[in-house]
């Protein structure tokens, strides 16, 4: 098979680098172009990016030149690792140009006409696409991934929705400072410390579940009528999001047949052969101490969602707790494998 040109757009920030080490020698995607901000334009991706993984940067790239994120690139699809600012105003403009756009950015993901995908959870949003593309004209199209706190959360959630139906959840996050990019929270405010408030993210907990959660129907989304109080914290962890659910459920459950559900999801058939598709979805963990980020985030190399402490809740019917990999799952391997489910389902070739 001829590989598929691609393109990593805000290729030098946090997100950008782990899309550049993950789409090195993917069997489906070849790298053709990488962009950046005015700060790294004319570059070469080796100078210009101050790259944070532990692994070294892929000798593919090393050389490359940064571009100018605008349309004019070698690329037929483009993976979005842009602040939203950014993405607002390039992506239409990319789509109205003919690519594709797999985006991790906020700025789309709950217009109406645009997919927000997690491919284990709601693979078919992507008919949302044939609408947008005739309302707003585009050759190309925008979808969309969550906020990284919401996929495994998400992921979880979908796998009970089906047998007990979904009615409240209280929800606490303790995120990973990898979240807030790079430099992203300063070392004075973060060590020895805990930051209540990160702008935006309650919000978006409370709303991007519910679009995913939800049915299409007639070209449009019925969120989900599931009710979600959130509250988020930064904490001096590296990488990897870790959630405290609460769950009221529709029929009564309790802490067995929940785990038990969790341990058994699998995603829908078509997801399960895409090559960075998680052989096991939510693996469930028993020890009473585990998830943790340090040692359950490389689970199926951070696409994996890590379960655990599933337990009665005397104000809901069940509590747990959530971990996945804010980068990975969360971010550019969420966003990856949503770019291959668009070339299975034949929407980009
Ligand atoms: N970090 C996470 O865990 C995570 C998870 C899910 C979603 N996201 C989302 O993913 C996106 C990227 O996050 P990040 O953490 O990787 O951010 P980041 O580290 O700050 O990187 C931002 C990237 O965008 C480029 N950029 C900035 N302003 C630009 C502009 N005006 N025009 C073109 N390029 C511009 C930067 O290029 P230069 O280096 O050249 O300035 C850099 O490559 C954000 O929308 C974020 O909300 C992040």
């Amino acid at each position: 098979m001829t590989k598929i040109p691609v393109a990593i757009l805000g290729a030098t920030g946090a997100v950008g680098q782990r899309f550049v080490q993950l789409l090195e020698a993917h069997p489906w995607f070849e790298v053709t172009a990488l962009t950046g901000s005015d700060r790294t334009v004319g570059q070469q991706y080796g100078d210009g990016c101050r790259w944070v993984l532990a692994e070294p940067m892929p000798d593919y790239a090393r050389g490359m030149l940064v571009l100018p994120t605008e349309p004019g690139f070698e690329a037929r699809l483009a993976f979005s690792a842009l602040p939203a600012e950014a993405a607002r105003a390039v992506e239409p403009a990319l789509a109205a140009a003919g690519y594709a756009v797999s985006s991790n950015a906020s700025a789309f993901r709950m217009a109406p006409d645009v997919p927000l995908i997690i491919p284990e959870v709601n693979p078919d949003h992507t008919g949302l696409i044939a609408h947008q593309r005739a309302a707003r004209g585009w050759p190309g199209f925008i979808l969309t991934n969550p906020n990284c706190t919401s996929t495994g959360l998400t992921i979880a959630l979908k796998a009970l929705q089906p047998a007990f139906g979904l009615r409240r959840a209280m929800v606490v996050s303790l995120q990973a400072l990898s979240g807030a990019g790079y430099p992203g929270v300063a070392s004075l405010d973060i060590l020895d410390n805990v930051v209540p408030y990160i702008p935006g993210e309650e919000e978006k907990i409370e709303q991007e579940p519910r679009k995913m959660l939800g049915t299409l129907h007639a070209g449009a989304v019925r969120p989900a009528p599931v009710v979600f109080s959130a509250h988020t914290n930064r904490v001096a962890v590296s990488d990897g999001h870790m959630v405290c659910a609460s769950v009221e459920f529709e029929r009564a459950a309790g802490p067995k047949e929940v785990a038990e559900c969790l341990a058994g999801f699998e995603a829908p058939e078509m997801v399960r052969t895409l090559p960075s598709a998680p052989r096991q979805v939510i693996e469930v963990r028993s020890e009473p101490d585990r998830p943790q980020p340090r040692k359950d985030r490389l689970a199926g190399a951070g696409m994996t969602t890590v379960v655990g402490r599933v337990r009665t809740d005397p104000l809901f019917h069940v509590k747990f707790v959530v971990l996945s990999h804010n980068t990975v799952h969360g971010a550019a391997g969420g966003s990856l494998l949503n770019g291959e489910l668009l070339v299975a389902q034949g929407l980009v070739q």
